[in-house]
């Protein structure tokens, strides 16, 4: 079993307090010293996965892995992955910025994205990243006229558009035709005659897709791996090209709830040999993006329980109890209607007698963590633990409500370091200016 398939972090388990311990680590002591809302990062299930992904695709001659760090973008979590020996996807100047001050050799990075700014591009040209994905037609132009004028040349890959559906929520789904990402099939031979002719500081290495997130079914990454390849069989036959590098981009499942499935890392890079090998052409070297797979697990969230209401619904007597944090620091239940498990920190033995809708602080109905979930009969100042909440939870994390957000900690052998501090007060008005007409003496 992979750590993905996990619902909780690998070194879960209930101390002699009886209290839920992570990382070696008692949950709510840990509450106790850094307060709640807590991002919690383990990082031996974080750096678990990393080498089950190494270990399914070590019989690969080219394989190059790559963190997405859209997922979870800070600088201790991008040195554990470069430890680990990833490389990464990147998105904006920020995450570029992140992975550069964090030491990272960005020959190992990778610039995406439907619409890099000028200022974008210069950054990723000065700090030398070693390849762009490059989307549309418009980035082509411009990305080889900033190369043009910094003397430079740019490695790419072309991002595709491969007409792949796969089964998981509408929003999270790239890599069917009516997309805002890519390069769509018919526009390949167009934008490769571009860049053979006409932009001459592009170097054209291969193609680069992502089909989808939160992916449970190989059967996609099978197609996806059999339309790159064969689109890469065209392009070298038609253009007279040599191109060998292939991006899968990421996409794996986790596991959220007990009804979720999500594939073994070992039959994903099994499904991807098998696609490989129906074709005779020299391996490429392939490049994968897990972003999710990666770090979901790895995290959970504290809250502590404060207010609690029962409404009456024809007869039946529903409880909503509220924590002290919500949709600003996991958008995802309200984004996506994605669902997750939690347990109480403080008392995970005690039966789970009742049935309760965990809502967060934030002004907004739809503010709902978890929709009636069995647990035991909560009070005031316990604590909630909610697993798998380390991918695209601080990522998009908000202000809203101007709320701090909340600090993070990596837990390993009992020891427990902040990774990010949390918001103060000033730091929510740091970015504020009064003009001075309307300043008070
Ligand atoms: N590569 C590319 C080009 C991507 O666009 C993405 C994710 C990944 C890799 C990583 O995919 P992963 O392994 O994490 O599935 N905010 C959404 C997920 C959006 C994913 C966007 N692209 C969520 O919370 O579910």
């Amino acid at each position: 079993m992979s750590v993905n398939q996990s619902l909780k972090p690998i070194t879960i388990k209930i101390n002699n307090s009886g209290h839920i311990e992570i990382g070696g680590c008692d949950s709510v002591e840990l509450a106790k010293k850094y307060g709640t809302p807590l991002y919690v990062i383990d990082e031996k299930t974080l750096r678990g996965i990393c080498r089950d992904y190494k270990e399914a695709f070590k019989d690969y001659p080219n394989i190059k892995m790559m963190y997405a760090s859209k997922a979870l973008c800070t600088s201790a979590i991008t040195r554990i992955l470069d430890e680990e020996g990833f490389g990464f996807d990147t998105v904006s100047q920020g995450e570029i910025y992140t992975v550069y001050k964090s030491g990272v050799d960005m020959s190992k990075v990778l610039f995406n994205g439907n619409n890099k700014s000028r200022k974008e591009i210069e950054l990723a040209l000065e700090l030398k990243v070693g390849r762009f994905s490059v989307d549309n037609f418009f980035e082509a132009e411009l990305l080889n006229k900033i190369a043009q004028e910094k003397g430079v040349n740019a490695d790419i890959l072309l991002r595709l558009t491969p007409g792949i559906e796969c089964h998981t929520h509408e929003y999270i789904q790239t890599g069917q035709i009516d997309s805002k990402f890519g390069f769509d099939l018919t526009q390949v031979d167009k934008i490769v005659e571009l860049i053979k002719n006409k932009y001459k500081n592009l170097t054209l290495k291969g193609v680069h897709a992502h089909i989808g997130s939160q992916i449970f079914e190989l059967k996609s990454f099978s197609d996806e791996v059999e339309i790159l390849i064969e689109e890469i069989e065209r392009i070298n036959k038609k253009f007279g090209l040599e191109l060998d590098e292939m991006n899968i981009g990421g996409g794996l499942g986790v596991k959220y709830t007990e009804y979720d499935c999500p594939p073994d890392v070992k039959d994903l890079a099994k499904a991807v040999a098998e696609a490989m090998n129906k074709h005779s052409v020299k391996m490429p070297t392939i490049y994968i993006e897990p972003g999710r797979s990666i770090i979901s697990t790895a995290g959970v969230t504290l809250y502590t329980v404060g207010s609690s209401k029962e409404v009456d619904i024809n007869g039946v007597t529903k409880r909503y109890v509220a924590v002290d944090g919500g949709m600003a620091d996991n958008p995802r239940p309200s984004m996506y209607q994605a669902e997750y498990v939690a347990e109480v920190a403080n008392k995970p033995n005690e039966p789970k007698n009742e049935k309760v809708t965990i809502a967060g602080r934030y002004c907004e109905s739809g503010d709902i963590l978890i929709n009636e979930i069995e647990l035991p009969k909560l009070e005031q100042g316990d604590i909630i633990c909610v697993y798998n909440t380390g991918a695209y939870n601080y990522s998009m994390a908000s202000n809203y409500n101007r709320v701090e957000k909340p600090a993070m900690v990596l837990v390993n052998s009992a020891q427990s370091d902040i990774i990010v501090n949390r918001e103060s007060l000033d730091d929510l008005i740091s970015h504020d200016n009064i003009p001075s007409r309307l300043r008070k003496e």
